[in-house]
């Protein structure tokens, strides 16, 4: 039998090249082997209360960017959070076998917590309980995130076996599925590449816009003038032509070095790998676009199959846990 993958996102609007190197690219080709569900996490993204009016709208271009990618509604689960109601039942149930200690212990909440020190939420301290309830909802096995997520994943398998020991064995333990990706920087060089650094790309962006964001990037700090030799090492336009012209790579290191070519044709050339790369992904965004209602049409599909699965999973918790 085929695993089954649960992944969550928050809804970020429009995708960059950092998700899509980062998970999305991930995503998709899990879908061969897997049976996948993938979910815009809108609760998740309320433990800040920013862009709550963007909310609907970040849902929907976040969701034209999977499908454009090559998620498929025929073979996936693609759904919002927040339309498969279940989810915040089985929130609050495991929130009776997690001890606090647990979560407040977790690094991610710390950090929160010094971060918005004027708003430490209960919702906040129950993150990775709801991430717990995402994932366990629909009995999934394999969990694809980043590095930063590990702690969570812990978290959820050691509520899964606390889970277990009372009420006897119910779900699989979920393991996390690293992707081989590294981080990818910003065009800053500097920062991880985020819509809140303003130092990335969009999936969705405009062969020019790409252009003039790719010229304006960091390079080799090291080297001032057009004469110095460059370090291709500690460049991260140097590592985005490893995605984008990775039959280049050699070439373009041995030249860099040299002082053979400037950084300035260096980035016209990764502007020309990543416009060709993201050319059929533009038309593709475009058709699905250009359909009315046909989003919202495979989130209504996709949350009706996740209901299934979800009511299922919530009475035999129910039953285990005497409710019913
Ligand atoms: N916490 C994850 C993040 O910030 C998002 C998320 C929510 C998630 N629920 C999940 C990821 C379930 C994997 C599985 O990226």
């Amino acid at each position: 039998m085929k695993g089954r993958v649960f992944s969550g996102a928050r809804p970020t609007g429009r995708q960059h090249i950092g998700n899509y190197l980062g998970a999305i690219q991930n995503y998709v080709s899990l879908q061969d082997d897997y049976e996948c569900i993938y979910c815009a996490v809108d609760i998740h993204a309320l433990t800040s209360l920013e862009d709550t009016d963007k909310l609907q709208e970040n849902i929907g271009e976040m969701m034209l960017d999977w499908l454009a990618a090559g998620l498929d509604p025929e073979r996936s689960i693609l759904f919002v959070q927040s339309h498969v109601p279940q989810v915040m039942e089985l929130h609050t149930l495991l929130s009776m076998v997690t001890p606090l200690s647990w979560l407040t212990r977790v690094a991610t909440f710390k950090e929160k917590a010094r971060m918005q020190p004027d708003n430490i939420n209960y919702g906040l301290v129950g993150y990775p309980v709801l991430m717990t309830a995402d994932i366990i909802l629909y009995k999934a096995d394999t969990v694809p995130v980043g590095e930063d997520q590990l702690p969570h994943l812990e978290l959820a398998r050691e509520i899964v076996r606390r889970f277990h020991n009372l009420f006897g064995p119910t779900f699989p333990e979920p393991q996390a599925k690293l992707t081989s990706t590294p981080l990818i920087l910003g065009l800053d060089g500097v920062n991880k590449m985020s819509k809140s650094y303003n130092n990335h790309i969009e999936l969705a962006a405009s062969p020019e816009e790409t252009r003039e964001r790719v010229m304006a990037a960091f390079t080799d700090p090291a080297r001032r003038y057009r004469s110095d030799p460059g370090h291709p090492e500690g460049c991260n336009v140097y590592r985005l032509h490893g995605f984008y012209n990775p039959e280049r790579l050699e070439e373009l290191a041995t030249e860099c070095r040299a002082a053979g070519i400037g950084c300035v044709d260096c980035k016209e050339l990764l502007a020309r790998g990543i416009n060709q790369a993201l050319q059929p992904f533009r038309e593709r965004r475009a058709i699905v676009a250009a359909r009315p209602g046909y989003v919202e049409e495979v989130l209504a599909d996709g949350a009706r199959r996740a209901c299934v699965i979800a009511t299922e999973t919530l009475r035999e918790v129910k039953g285990k846990m005497g409710l019913i």
